[in-house]
């Protein structure tokens, strides 16, 4: 999110897990597109790193071919061949650490041809487990020094660890060789540029802010609805659930730039200060509330448009008696000033009849009717919804005459839609995220204390649901708007999810 669009500096980008799918699925592909853009330094290189031989012919052309499957538009043959050029491979594995002494030679002799000065990104784009010993490895081998000013950073992506002690140990591990400004921790939400306009939307307009707050809002949804089941990913997703995959990461990132103050300055500090400020005044429940405020429930066989699904526990690699959610929804309470008594409803789902991603903000409504004797059935609630995904735009909802002599109202609302006002470039999500990772600005990179503080709010529901086993465990028929219960979590309330639209 840097304003002045300047090369950065000369950089080595060591990409570890160079042969894997988030390499050639987004990673390299951005790497095109900010070449594309004449948005990468002059001086330049790549070194992919795997753990066993790969050979630096046959990465190139894994890489030229990832380029092809998976950039959106077609690719400049040009920029293809200066970009591959630019890649050299080398052996890596953290339980060995001479081949990190090995990458070490490397890099200086990239170095060397280069013009690159020593400046280095690490991005792990490996499995978890590897982040801590990968880590360990670079700083042994004298990796991870910022000898005389030089740039070195390391990116990793979620999950930040599964729970808070883990991710505590995580970030515990990472700081004996790190310094935390040298730590990037993506989330791939801060990416998106529509995530990143709810700054934007808060903070340069002054129309918002002074509504923004109890006074006014009658409560918050979040809503990241999927129609994708949990396709290949059995193993991974049956030990981690819905709320461990989204919550605490995807829809806190959404919670915290809605819920944060207005931050001193637009800079990486300010801000990661203000939205872990948000998140550390989450109410931390007991198990009881955990219980009552929170809905988790499995997916059973259906239809999603013409797929057909089995139950959950009958896909790949899933426990036959698993008790893991694909479907999660939470009552939140924000205890500070802004937000006491404002409820945040979130809620997330693999399997359900439509995709999308939404924050809707329900505004109180208007404390008298002056419309008596006329049927108000059909008024709707003022929402302001900022569209995330598929659809991306602002929409607000209001209620207007119909026109004609007599007294009737209308449902209607204002949009903004980003494709009518903006030329997008080709993205995968990531150029942004790379690029202020090599200008060296943090801001849309979570820091420590954001991940520690959204693990700690659902620590408590983790618990109870782990303590519940399968009682309290909802279904619903894939393909269906989610399960009955999360409907009753706000009809409690007085309150129903928006539909979406
Ligand atoms: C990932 C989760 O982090 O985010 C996936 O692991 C999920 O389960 C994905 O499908 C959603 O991302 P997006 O950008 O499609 O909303």
């Amino acid at each position: 999110m840097t304003d002045a669009h300047a090369r950065p500096a000369p950089i080595v980008f060591v990409l570890f897990g160079a042969n894997g799918d988030l390499t050639a699925r987004l990673v390299f592909p951005a790497l095109y597109n900010l070449s594309a853009q004449e948005l990468l330094p002059e001086s330049f290189a790549v070194v992919a790193v795997t753990r066993e031989e790969y050979g630096e012919a046959a990465m190139r052309d894994h890489l030229r071919e990832s380029l092809g499957k998976y950039c959106k538009e077609k690719c400049d043959r040009t920029i293809v061949d200066d970009l591959v050029s630019r890649v050299t491979v080398a052996v890596a594995d953290a339980r060995d650490q001479k081949s990190f002494e090995a990458l070490g030679a490397h890099l200086a002799d990239v170095d060397a041809k280069c013009g690159t000065k020593g400046n280095r990104i690490f991005y792990l784009a490996i499995p978890p487990a590897g982040f801590a010993p990968t880590v360990r490895a670079l700083g042994a081998a004298k990796l991870t020094g910022r000898n005389n000013g030089a740039i070195t950073r390391v990116i990793l992506e979620k999950p930040f660890g599964h729970d808070l002690p883990s991710a505590m140990k995580l970030n515990a591990e990472l700081r004996e060789v790190l310094d935390e400004d040298q730590i990037f921790r993506i989330d791939h939400y801060l990416g998106k540029e529509t995530v990143q306009n709810i700054l934007m939307l808060r903070f340069a307009n002054g129309l918002f802010e002074p509504i923004w707050k109890r006074e006014h809002i009658d409560h918050v949804q979040i809503t990241v609805a999927e129609t994708v089941t949990i396709g290949r990913r059995g193993a991974f997703y049956d030990a981690t659930g819905a709320l461990r995959d989204m919550v605490p990461n995807h829809l806190f990132q959404l919670l915290s730039l809605v819920a944060m103050e207005p931050p001193a300055r637009l800079d990486a500090q300010s801000v990661r200060s203000e939205k872990a400020r948000a998140l550390d005044a989450i109410r931390i429940v007991t198990p009881q509330e955990a219980l009552r405020d929170s809905v988790r429930a499995q997916y059973v066989a259906g239809r999603i448009g013409d797929e057909v699904v089995d139950d959950y526990r009958q896909e790949k690699d899933v426990a036959p008696n698993s008790t893991t959610e694909t479907f999660a929804a939470l009552k939140l309470s924000i205890d500070n000033w802004r937000w006491a008594g404002v409820p945040f409803y979130l809620r997330t789902g693999k399997a359900l009849t439509r995709r999308y991603t939404e924050v809707a903000i329900k505004f109180r409504e208007a404390p008298i009717s002056m419309f008596r004797g006329i049927d108000l059935d059909g008024l709707r609630s003022n929402y302001l919804v900022l569209q995330i995904a598929p659809d991306e735009g602002i929409r607000l909802q209001f209620n207007a005459k119909t026109p004609g002599p007599s007294l009737s109202i209308a449902r209607v609302a204002m949009d903004f839609r980003y494709a009518d006002f903006f030329d997008t470039q080709p993205a995968t999500g990531y150029e942004t995220l790379l690029y202020d990772c090599m200008t060296g600005d943090g801001l849309l990179y979570q820091r420590a204390d954001g991940v520690e503080a959204g693990w700690r709010a659902v620590e408590p529901f983790l618990e109870a649901w782990r303590s519940a086993g399968d009682q309290g465990l909802g279904l619903y028929r894939a393909g269906s708007a989610g399960p009955a219960e999360a409907d009753a979590l706000l009809a409690r309330d007085g309150r129903r999810w928006r539909t979406s639209s």
